[in-house]
């Protein structure tokens, strides 16, 4: 019975945090160190399975509608499959950034000399401004999202986007406003695959706000 009502508790406070009634509070808290280990352990290789590739598809469906190669920076990039995941994406350059050491290592092995990788957690202006930000699972991992929200909405161009793939999580509806209160929305769809592990992500495009309106 203590358990059943464990579980009623947890499940009225994660509808809660879902609905935005109560604050979004990141459900991991991962130190680079702690990803540094998850990398080296092999554990998310998964990261590049066929299993994962509805968010690509969306992702890429999304960057193919540009019209003019683009400057890409992939924020938390790990080990930068998305530059595998580019063909027939107008791209001019990529940059991908991650506080893992042990990620960036692995993507300047893997990628060879297709993009640059960078150890930190946001961009750093000396990497100048970009057509497009790719969040690809990584905005729930970041302590205080609506500072790292207006520094990479600094690092876009004028009618530059920002691409986000969410896991659907207690909060992501919160977290989803919180991107919708710096940027606005241009679409967004739910990727949800019907077999198991049944995961579901909100695949989304928004585009930086005009100077004017900020
Ligand atoms: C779930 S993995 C996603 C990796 C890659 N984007 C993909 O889809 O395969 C999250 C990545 O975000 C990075 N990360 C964690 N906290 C971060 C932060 N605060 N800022 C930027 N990247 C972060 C991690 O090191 C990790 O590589």
């Amino acid at each position: 019975m203590p358990k059943l009502l464990t579980r009623a508790r947890r499940l009225a406070r994660d509808l809660g945090v879902r609905y935005g009634v109560l604050p979004y509070k990141r459900q991991w808290v991962l130190s680079p160190e702690d990803w540094d280990r998850e990398y080296a352990s092999g554990k998310l290789g998964f990261y590049g399975s066929f299993r994962e590739r509805g968010r690509y598809g969306v992702l890429h469906a999304y960057l193919t509608a540009r019209t003019e190669p683009v400057r890409l920076l992939d924020v938390g990039c790990g080990v930068g499959l998305l530059l595998d995941r580019l063909a027939g994406v107008p791209i001019a350059e990529y940059v991908g950034i991650d506080p893992s050491a042990k990620a960036i290592e692995a993507a300047r092995t893997d990628r060879g000399t297709a993009g640059s990788f960078h150890v930190a957690h946001l961009p750093d202006p000396a990497l100048g401004k970009f057509d497009v930000i790719v969040c690809n699972e990584v905005l729930y991992y970041i302590e205080d999202l609506p500072a790292a929200l207006a520094k990479l909405h600094a690092a876009l161009n004028e009618g530059g986007w920002l691409l986000t793939s969410v896991l659907r999580h207690p909060g992501d509806i919160a977290l989803h406003r919180a991107v919708a209160a710096e940027f606005d929305i241009v679409d967004s769809v739910l990727v949800k695959r019907q077999t198991p592990p049944m995961t579901g992500w909100t695949v989304s495009c928004y585009a930086a706000r005009a100077k004017s309106a900020i």
